[in-house]
């Protein structure tokens, strides 16, 4: 939680939302663990484990082969076994190899992590599910740098009008991939229905072998 200090919401007391749609994402972990064979043969790494919401609702029960979690803040899934604290792009270059299903529940920006694991991961297929939340700041007229770059936007001025840009951008994340051999076989996306614009993507990819 953190109040905004000065501009035109000064005062307002802002809170980031951990789990707005749990029913959401869950149907996405869901798809993705049926895709990659069921629970019981997936091994999944979530790359922001928070407080394990999703784990409790998603990986737990049936419980998943094998499971790690990523946290940075301290103490936060400090008493759950599978949980490593620090910074998920320090530790993934570490832990990345060997998961079935890579899981980015990112509080807006899943696009950057994703292409490091389409980067890093020996060849094979995988799942990832991503929240992505990066509608509502093309709204407001910002895009990260690197969806900038992918899309191939980098020209076009800041201002809202780039959200009608969204499908092409998303389309271009998962078309970046294929620069280290990665492809999509199937893809399935929910609408949050409680966050606005804020969409839960499950993606099946396959990197070709001589992408090692
Ligand atoms: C949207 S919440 C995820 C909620 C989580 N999936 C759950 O089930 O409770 C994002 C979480 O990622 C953590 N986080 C943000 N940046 C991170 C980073 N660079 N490395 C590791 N964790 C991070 C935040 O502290 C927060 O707990």
């Amino acid at each position: 939680m953190s109040t905004k200090t000065h501009g035109k919401y000064a005062g307002v007391i802002k809170k980031k939302i951990d789990n707005s749609d749990i029913e959401g994402k869950k149907v996405i972990r869901d798809w993705c663990l049926e895709q990659m064979g069921g629970a019981a043969n997936c091994t999944v790494l979530e790359l922001y484990g928070g407080q394990g919401k999703i784990y409790d609702a998603c990986y737990a029960n049936p419980p998943v082969k094998k499971h790690m979690a990523f946290e940075i803040k301290k103490g936060v899934g400090a008493d759950r076994p599978t949980w490593v604290h620090g910074d998920n792009k320090v530790l993934l270059p570490k832990y990345v190899q060997g998961w079935d299903l890579y899981d980015l529940d990112a509080y807006t920006e899943p696009w950057q992590l994703a292409l490091v694991i389409a980067h890093l991961r020996k060849p094979g297929r995988f799942a990832l599910a991503l929240t992505c939340g990066v509608y509502r700041p093309m709204h407001g007229g910002a895009l990260v740098g690197y969806l900038r770059q992918a899309s191939g936007y980098n020209g076009l001025p800041q201002n809202g009008l780039l959200c009608r840009f969204y499908e092409d951008v998303i389309q271009a994340c998962f078309n970046d991939w294929g620069r280290f051999g990665v492809t999509v076989e199937e893809a399935k996306r929910v609408h949050s229905i409680s966050t606005f614009n804020v969409k839960y993507y499950g993606v099946i990819v396959n990197k070709a072998e001589n992408h090692g």
